[in-house]
């Protein structure tokens, strides 16, 4: 009787870890600089200038994603640029740029492009959008 407790909480710890063991592993998602060579460099350029292997065949030509900041007057223009990333994983999807779907999955986090307000946005494009700030020419 009195070695009860302790029984009781050694199978409540097993059944704890039981549980834990049946949760999937969070996968893991890739980082700004490896969404961009998956999803952008082929238009864009490895290093964003507009020169993908791919930009020729196209009838417009891919931004030179290295003078974002330089046209707008130093300033990232991370508002901006969040709307065309994330409007073309929408509903544009079908434009030129391709379905960006896959990033738009995952955990939802404030971002902030400029102008002072927060909105909630899918991870993978807050860190797509960090990785095209450092690649401004400086
Ligand atoms: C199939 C080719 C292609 C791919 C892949 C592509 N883009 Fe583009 N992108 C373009 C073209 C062409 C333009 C310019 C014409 C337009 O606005 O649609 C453009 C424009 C942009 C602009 C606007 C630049 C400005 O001056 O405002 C941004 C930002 C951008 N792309 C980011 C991205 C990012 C980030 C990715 C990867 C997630 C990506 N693009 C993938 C072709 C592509």
């Amino acid at each position: 009787m009195i070695r009860q407790p302790a029984a009781l909480l050694s199978v409540t710890l097993l059944s704890l870890a039981a549980l834990a063991a049946c949760v999937p592993a969070e996968p893991k998602i890739p980082n700004g600089a490896e969404d961009y060579a998956n999803y952008c460099a082929a238009c864009h350029g490895p290093s964003g200038k507009g020169d993908g292997v791919a930009a020729k065949a196209l009838a417009k030509a891919p931004a030179n994603l290295t003078t974002l900041s330089a046209k707008n007057g130093g300033t990232f223009p991370g508002t901006r640029v969040m709307a065309q990333i994330w409007g073309y994983a929408g509903a544009k999807g079908r434009g030129i740029m391709p379905d960006f779907g896959p990033m738009l999955q995952g955990e939802l986090v404030p971002f902030d492009g400029g102008d002072g307000i927060q909105t909630p946005t899918p991870v993978r494009l807050v860190q797509l959008a960090e990785y095209l700030k450092t690649l401004q020419a400086k």
